[in-house]
């Protein structure tokens, strides 16, 4: 999801020293931008600039912001690169209501459209907000919020002021917001963390609720302007655990925000391409898997020949590549240095370059000649889970968009929740095997890529030897290392390979092998050939890797939990590896 933190203060003390330390614990959220406004004797003060919130708040001197009230943002940007003007938080034309948001205002061209006496002064979707509340104001914020979130398509969790109100009012609407409830002061956080530190109480707001918030007073409305009774939760959780929203790791946290990642990523636009006479997809990592999946689906729905490389060997390849190809790269980050050199190899041969990239304005994001922005928010686990879907996505798309074909993409989210909620029978099935010193995974066509993935997630936090191989290429290698000790994860959904895949459990099993099979749901035979099954829905052939590698992502997970192991930063790995 598109992720922001939002803190909020108001009460007795400076505003700006508590809402610096709450947006630092925010920062998890987005870390592109960042800005702060508080109120003082009728006047908005508002600082923000690029960069983290420990560079942005110290060089812009944010503790010297006045006043007792206020609110700060910490950006991940979606819509306009990471920028001053467009970093949060923005003012009406008058400069008389300051908001910051968080989520994404769909129709917000067309209100832009109709909000013809605003000057805008970003090419953010968010401002319209502060547009439509000085629309709508006429001497109530309570009347002018309701009046503003009718006209809002999207999601958002909104913190307004104006200047001449002592009060915060809030709004919610699929982006998370929390009130902290103090004495003679009250607190706004994106999540429990912004605030954990000076309360224990909260208020949680539902979707399409608003709060009006004053230092002694809280009033929650449903979208009709009616007052509802919300008693206060209390928090259990510390400050780290709030960042973590209860998950023991931000991995598992990622791992469970896939869902609503691929709703999210449903909406990504796919910009006019002209269909190339070959593809390369390069990237490193995780995202090299991906383009392995993205080479089964572009070809087989569009016709498109495609090569893919690590992007650490794409230069020493001799790459035949030049004009009429299409280069896409691949990368969280937008700054894995051998990623960047392959595209900066392949622009100069005279390649379109397309980057799918997750970190707005990186560095391969400016240097492709298109680039379309994945929808995964921060990732912070070094090792990548919900950045890989949200590339699935992106390149099923552009298949889609060179094919004319449709896949069923608005089914996955639901399917991919079901693979989540049988993460008990995963975790039991881990604790039969974390033990092991090396593991095989094998896969066929389109989850061939996910062995691959699938032994990746397990080397890279469990420490465990794990190998990735095509199922077929089992008899010409890896099959002698078979034994009892050494387990396989065989990836055997039901499609068009099954029998195939069913054929190689049988060679592994006749030589004492274990075999764990992640299979399709009622398929009841595989547990004659699997000591353990793992299933996931039916799904279309195409359509798998999205559910295998989630279930793969859960098993790596427990295995390594079991193991003790520092899953959110495993040793020698970085998230981000600019160096070659
Ligand atoms: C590192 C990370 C991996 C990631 C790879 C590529 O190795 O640990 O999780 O897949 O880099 O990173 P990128 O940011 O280009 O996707």
């Amino acid at each position: 999801m598109p992720m922001c933190g939002i803190a909020g203060y108001i009460g007795r003390k400076e505003a700006a020293q508590i809402l610096l330390k709450s947006i630092r614990n925010l920062e998890y959220r987005g870390y592109d931008s960042v800005g702060m406004a508080t109120l003082s004797e009728g006047e908005l003060h508002v600082k923000k600039g690029t960069g983290k919130v420990s560079e942005v708040g110290e060089k812009l001197n944010f503790t010297t912001l006045p006043g007792k009230l206020g609110f700060a943002h910490t950006r991940w940007a979606t819509h306009g690169e990471p920028s001053e003007r467009n970093a949060h938080p923005h003012l009406s034309t008058s400069g008389k209501i300051a908001i910051v948001h968080n989520g994404i205002i769909e129709n917000y061209l067309e209100l832009k459209e109709e909000l013809t006496d605003a000057s805008f002064r970003s090419e953010t979707d968010s401002e319209v907000i502060a547009h439509l509340l000085e629309k709508n104001y006429k001497g109530s914020l309570k009347d002018a919020l309701l009046k503003t979130i009718e006209k809002l398509n999207g999601t958002y969790a909104i913190c307004a002021m104006h200047a001449e109100k002592e009060e915060i009012a809030v709004a919610r609407n699929g982006s998370p917001l929390a009130i902290g409830i103090g004495e003679n002061e009250n607190f706004v956080g994106s999540d429990v963390s912004a605030f954990v530190e000076y309360t224990k109480e909260a208020i949680y707001l539902d979707d399409f609720e608003i709060g009006i918030i004053t230092p002694d007073s809280v009033k929650v409305f449903n979208n009709e302007g009616r007052e509802l009774h919300k008693p206060p939760m209390r928090i259990n959780w510390d400050l780290e655990q709030a960042q973590k929203q209860g998950y023991a790791h931000f991995m598992l946290k990622e791992i469970h925000e896939q869902p609503q990642i691929i709703r999210d990523s449903l909406s990504i636009q796919i910009p006019p391409l002209q269909k190339p006479n070959k593809i390369f997809m390069v990237a490193c990592g995780t995202a090299g898997y991906a383009g392995l999946v993205g080479k089964y689906i572009m070809e087989k729905a569009a016709g498109i020949p495609v090569e893919v490389a690590p992007a650490s060997e794409f230069r020493y390849s001799s790459p035949i590549i030049g004009e009429g190809d299409l280069f896409i790269s691949i990368s969280q980050s937008g700054e894995t240095a051998d990623t960047l050199a392959a595209l900066r190899l392949a622009k100069e041969k005279g390649a379109k370059t397309l980057g799918i990239i997750n970190v707005q304005d990186s560095t391969i994001a400016r240097e492709s000649d298109t680039v379309i922005y994945t929808r995964a928010g921060p990732e912070i686990g070094v090792a990548s889970t919900k950045a890989f879907t949200s590339q699935l996505i992106a390149l099923y798309k552009i298949a889609e968009k060179f094919s004319g074909q449709q896949y069923p993409l608005d089914s996955l989210a639901q399917k991919v929740q079901a693979v989540l909620d049988s993460e008990g029978q995963i975790s039991k099935i881990a604790e039969k095997y974390f033990k092991v010193y090396n593991f095989l995974y094998i896969g066929r066509g389109f989850n061939y890529p996910i062995a691959l993935e699938g032994a990746l997630k397990l080397k890279e936090i469990s420490y465990i030897h794990a190998e990735g191989y095509a199922s077929g290429e089992m008899k010409h290698g890896p099959i002698a290392l078979v034994c009892d000790e050494v387990p396989t994860i065989a990836i055997a959904p039901e499609d068009s390979v099954y029998k195939k895949s069913v054929s190689n459990m049988q060679e592994i099993k006749a030589r004492k092998g274990k075999i764990i099979a992640v299979a399709t749901e009622g398929d009841s035979s595989i547990v004659q050939h699997a000591t353990n099954v793992i299933y996931v829905p039916q799904t279309q052939e195409e359509l798998y890797p999205f559910l295998s590698v989630v279930a793969l992502q859960l098993f790596a997970y427990h295995v390594a939990s079991l193991r003790d192991c520092d899953i959110d930063k495993p040793r020698n790995l970085a998230k981000s590896v600019t160096v070659e």
